[in-house]
């Protein structure tokens, strides 16, 4: 799942027809609302709600996410009072939260009323939306419903101008480029580059910002290749030089289908075309050399919560993806399209149909059973496979309608290219109730004679799978680990790791032989409650607390390959949930969401440079040349819930030496 801190108040009343007279607010608190709105708010939410930045208060996004008549009144002002202006989190008076609450209300058709709105008014459920019950009639049955007419093909489809990289460059990447989310097909992440190395690493320095213009969640993997960098944000792909950061072009998306959790990890680059998913579920083809829209396909319903925000993979003629939302109740799939045209190739369920075999690891409830992806991929061409790690089943918090194992929730599957047959798979976590997906793409690799799969699961263990035999290596905890057999409850369980950890994964160095992995260490308080689908809506079964942000910690750690045995770790004040890139240089790179950018000795985990972004990093750290001198990019100020305290707008910062 993604950050999801406040959202999670679901209580079982009825759909209310009569409001209860605390909820009033007046005609005056609507218009003083209006106006601390547009000052402090419509910059990131639209000046009429809409959405832009940030997601949409308004309409089926606001019926959806609070106006059901199941949501605390109390989550949705906090929303507001305490995490709001994203900007600037608390800083409003309680009389411009309450305005703004009141303002928000009857822009979603709560009529007014002679009495003001108080602080009283937010102890019992938000009533229902006037809108959100007609929301509720009019949508589809249910994914099954969406399976049927998604994915859509594109209206048109252009050529490109360029043609690379091809599959030779994508099967031998150049040492100077970053040609996929975790570098290679394989994932591996690591760099060939030793310019800057543990001995000179102390002398980095910035070469160059750009300051992307949007705010959120920031969590793109930088891709290079001939030493043009793309990189996302939520709703925009930008070309940039990879030496000057000079932007060459940028793309904005206009969501035309609703939105969930606005976010993006990465574009896919192949054959002169620049591919990414969309929060509103669509996959979208791009010109590598100018920006303009090639292609665009509707691969699943938006208005049922599906969206795509893992960085796709290209190879072999085709691009591959998969649904995210799991935690909307979705059903997720992998999808193979020709990456000249749209076209679907195949699709894998990655939750099975009731009557396929693996139907019967689910008692019912495979209609919503989530398992979803939504970091990115790996592909190991000799053997012609995908690697795809897969997410929690849904709900998420309650198993009441899924006994069983939930195949293929929480694993890595290996599909075949061409078909995408499932050859093996390997689950990770069976059953799961503590939303511990397999969110990060796995580290392939081969070392002292053996082909080794490297898997870091939100359950917070490293595994090393054999390749060829699928047994596992080894199995090795790389953050705190506590009370993880304690099942949610109405009153609640504290469980560690908690649900808003790893989606980057572990990375593998072939001089040491050793593999490296990161962490957030933060715990949750899981609470289990009644599921209650609602088209779009959170589906959780139940809700998660986070500790508190001074609670909340990081690892960075580095193990034996096969074996799991450890040879260091260090322990960062801030979670860690950057993706860890090590380098011939003998260098570990990553950064925290306190904002260090951070340079380790490989070897050992001592800090050779560490430098203050001033805002939260959450994605990944590429390593690239142009014109023969080395270059490390830094994305920061990732301001999505998972940042608890920082925040900052999306900027990316290019270091290297002198
Ligand atoms: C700088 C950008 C920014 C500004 C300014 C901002 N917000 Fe937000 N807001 C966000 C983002 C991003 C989220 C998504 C949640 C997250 O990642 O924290 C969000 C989430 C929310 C939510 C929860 C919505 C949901 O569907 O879960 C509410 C309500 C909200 N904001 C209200 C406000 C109000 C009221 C203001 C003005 C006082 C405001 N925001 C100002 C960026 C902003």
């Amino acid at each position: 799942m993604r950050s999801q801190i406040f959202r999670c108040g679901v209580l079982a009343v009825l759909l209310m027809t009569v409001w209860p007279s605390a909820f009033s607010f007046t005609q005056s608190q609507a218009a003083a609302g209006r106006l601390v709105y547009a000052r402090a708010c419509g910059l990131c939410h639209g000046t009429s709600l809409q959405g832009g930045a940030a997601e949409a208060l308004s309409g089926t996004a606001f019926a959806r996410t609070w106006g059901d008549g199941r949501h605390q009144a109390a989550d949705f002002f906090a929303a507001i009072a305490k995490q709001m202006p994203k900007n600037a989190p608390g800083s409003l008076s309680q009389a411009d939260n309450l305005a703004l609450a009141a303002f928000i209300l009857q822009s979603n058709g709560y009529a007014h009323d002679a009495e003001p709105l108080t602080l009283a008014a937010f102890a019992g459920a938000l009533p229902a939306a006037p809108a959100s019950a007609a929301l509720a009639a009019s949508a589809p049955a249910g994914a099954a419903a969406a399976s049927a007419s998604f994915p859509q093909a594109p209206r048109s489809v252009l050529p490109p101008s360029g043609s690379g990289p091809q599959d030779a460059q994508l099967r031998y990447v150049a040492d100077a480029d970053w040609l996929t989310f975790n570098r290679t097909l394989a994932g591996d992440r690591f760099s060939p580059l030793a310019q800057i190395n543990t001995g000179n690493a102390q002398h980095l320095q910035v070469k160059c910002i750009a300051q992307l213009g949007e705010m959120g969640s920031f969590e793109t993997s930088p891709i290079v290749h001939d030493g043009q960098m793309f990189v996302t944000t939520a709703h925009k792909v930008l070309a940039l030089d990879g030496a000057t950061c000079a932007v060459k072009w940028s793309y904005n998306y206009v969501p035309v289908d609703p939105e969930h959790l606005p976010g993006n990890r990465g574009v896919a680059l192949y054959e002169g075309r620049v591919f990414r998913g969309t929060t509103d579920g669509h996959l979208l083809c791009l010109d590598a050399a100018s920006g303009k829209l090639l292609w665009d396909v509707r691969v699943a319903d938006g208005a049922l919560g599906y969206e795509i925000t893992g960085a796709p993979v290209a190879f072999d003629g085709k691009v591959f993806t998969g649904d995210a939302g799991a935690d909307t109740g979705i059903r997720g799939r992998i999808y193979a399209f020709d990456a000249s045209n749209g076209a679907l190739v195949w699709a894998f369920d990655i939750v099975p149909h009731q009557a396929d075999a693996a139907g019967a690891s689910w008692s019912g409830g495979t209609d919503r059973g989530g398992g979803a992806t939504w970091s990115s991929m790996a592909i190991d061409p000799q053997g012609h496979l995908l690697f795809v790690p897969t997410g929690n089943p849904a709900p998420d918090f309650n198993d009441a309608d899924r006994a069983g194992d939930n195949l293929y929730t929480d694993s890595v599957v290996a599909l075949d290219l061409a078909t995408g047959k499932l050859a093996w798979y390997v689950q990770q976590v069976a059953h799961d109730l503590h939303d511990w997906d397999t969110a990060a793409a796995p580290a392939l690799f081969a070392h002292g004679g053996e082909r080794v799969m490297a898997v870091a699961s939100k359950n917070g263990l490293l595994y090393q799978y054999d390749l060829d035999t699928h047994q596992t290596l080894s199995q090795a905890p790389f953050t705190t680990r506590s009370n993880v057999d304690a099942l949610p409850s109405a009153q609640g369980v504290h469980v560690c790791p908690g649900a808003l950890g790893q989606y980057n994964g572990p990375a593998f160095s072939p001089l040491s032989g050793h593999l490296f992995v990161a962490s957030a260490d933060r715990c949750n308080v899981l609470t289990r409650a009644e599921p209650h689908y609602v088209p779009g809506g959170v589906y959780f079964g139940g809700m998660f607390r986070m500790d508190p942000p001074a609670l909340q910690s990081g690892w960075i750690e580095a193990f034996e390959a096969p074996g799991g045995h450890e040879i260091w770790s260090v322990h960062r004040k801030d979670p860690v949930l950057a993706a860890v890139t090590p380098t011939a240089g003998g260098l570990l790179l990553t950064g925290d969401m306190g904002g260090s950018f951070l340079a380790l000795d490989a070897g050992n985990g001592r800090v050779l440079y560490e430098f203050a972004t001033g805002g939260p990093i959450a994605a990944g750290i590429s390593v690239y040349a142009v014109a023969g001198r080395e270059y490390i990019a830094v994305p920061s100020g990732s301001s999505s819930r998972d940042a608890a305290t920082a925040t900052a707008a999306a900027t990316l910062i290019v270091f290297s030496v002198p």
